[in-house]
């Protein structure tokens, strides 16, 4: 017996459809009825972009696998081909490969609104860490999607990356020959790369992003000023400072994907290659086993924790640098996870949050950029100590963050939004 409380159309086809699916109920729970805080400002865009570009990736996507070859003896001839002769295919590539850089421009931005407005705080933990999982699946499937044109960089920058798994104790060098199938990477590491590639890490962010928004809507949006909004209802049950996601942040997020589109455009008619950045000049030459390219340097998105992996020069308790790099790169992504349970303080935004907070974020901040930039450059010394000061940094952030949450002077919250 279908649920009588349920809301359903007065008549016609929905009606029918009502009767056997909940379309009416769903329209109204997550958009017409979804009452979304009324102050939701520029860094509010980036979720529904970040929905864009996944989109876009799965689409492009499909049609390049239409004409790509996954096989050692093809890819990188296959790329050409579609670069050359396929209809538009050059349009094709430049939007998948430029919406991998948007993704982690968007999503760096979407996580920086969480940390900022203090959105993993409860009862919203469980968003943040389905967010983190989508992370962790997309750095692997980007990294993935790399191997493909088969190219110098894509071939060197995967040597890099599955060698660190070597540094492990005891099964380090088994556990990299079953990563890479082969005693180098091969034709048989880009088959499973390109199979996890397309089919399976898609369906695990597609699965990870419904949990994302089933616990988003379980509790709420948080807002800039970091209040609970359910807190002031009407005699109706309204939140005061809630308006429906439907009409009002539909016709907002239009007009951020607008402006989004217009600089995505600019960036694939005009600047695909990103200076070497989003594709690197190493890429355009064919793989080869035999050559090492001058400097390997993994895509700009991937650079800061890279640049943490090498500013671990030490060894410690008999074991190498390499090992603490790793274990330190692993440290600095895992650590996001847990930052919800690393913030006491009582409130959650940085409005109201003391000054000690503010500048530890913005220290983290400065300095994750600077990583960033460091892990595109080739090591000198000078580099390595610096990258060593903004690892320290980027880890203080972390660390003493249950000391000055807890014990810094926050300013009064407000009784209602404040715009
Ligand atoms: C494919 C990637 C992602 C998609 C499509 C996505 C989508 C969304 C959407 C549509 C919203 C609601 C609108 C908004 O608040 O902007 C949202 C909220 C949120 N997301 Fe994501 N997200 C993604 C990745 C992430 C990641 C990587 C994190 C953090 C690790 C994260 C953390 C959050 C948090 C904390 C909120 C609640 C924000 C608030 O209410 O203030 N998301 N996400």
């Amino acid at each position: 017996m279908a649920n009588p409380n349920k809301a359903k159309a007065e008549s016609g086809f929905m009606r029918w459809v009502d009767d056997r699916f909940p379309a009416t109920q769903m329209w109204k729970e997550h958009l017409a009825e979804y009452y979304a805080p009324k102050n939701f400002n520029f860094w509010y865009f980036f979720g529904s972009l970040a929905m864009l570009v996944l989109v876009n990736q799965i689409l492009t996507g499909v049609w390049l696998t239409m004409s790509y070859n996954p096989t050692a003896e093809g890819a990188f001839a296959s790329i050409e081909y579609i670069m050359r002769d396929v209809e538009y295919g050059w349009l094709i590539r430049y939007l998948h490969s430029t919406g991998a850089t948007a993704f982690f421009v968007v999503v760096y931005l979407h996580m920086f609104r969480g940390m900022m407005y203090g959105s993993y705080k409860a009862p919203r933990e469980l968003i943040w860490v389905f967010g983190m999982c989508i992370y962790l699946a997309l750095m692997a499937e980007a990294f993935m999607g790399y191997l493909l044109p088969w190219g110098q960089m894509s071939y060197w920058g995967a040597q890099v990356i599955i060698s660190l798994f070597s540094a492990i104790p005891v099964i380090g060098d088994d556990l990299t020959q079953w990563i890479r199938g082969d005693y180098l990477i091969s034709g048989i590491t880009l088959n499973r790369f390109f199979a996890l590639h397309v089919v399976a890490l898609p369906i695990v962010i597609l699965g990870l992003v419904v949990l994302h928004i089933i616990a988003l809507h379980e509790v709420g949006s948080n807002n800039p000023d970091g209040i609970e909004i359910k807190d002031k209802k009407d005699e109706t049950g309204k939140p005061l400072d809630g308006i429906p996601f439907h009409p009002y942040y539909t016709v907002k997020d239009i007009v951020g994907v607008a402006v989004f589109l217009f600089v995505f455009a600019a960036v694939v008619f005009y600047f695909p290659e990103g200076g070497g950045y989003f594709l690197e000049k190493p890429n355009f030459q064919p793989s080869d086993p035999l050559v090492t390219p001058e400097h390997i340097a993994p895509v700009w998105y991937f650079t800061p924790f890279y640049a943490i992996l090498r500013a671990i020069t030490f060894s410690l308790f008999g074991l190498d640098s390499k090992f603490w790099g790793v274990i330190m790169m692993g440290a600095s992504i895992a650590i996001l996870f847990v930052l919800p349970w690393l913030d006491r303080s009582p409130v959650r935004s940085m409005r109201y949050k003391g000054w000690i907070s503010r500048i530890m974020l913005v220290l983290f901040a400065i300095s994750f950029i600077i990583l960033g930039y460091l892990g595109t450059q080739p090591v000198s010394p000078g580099r390595t100590l610096l990258a060593q000061v903004c690892t320290i940094i980027y880890f203080a952030y972390f660390v003493l963050m249950p000391i000055y949450t807890r014990f810094e002077k926050t300013k009064p919250l407000p009784e209602r939004v404040t715009g």
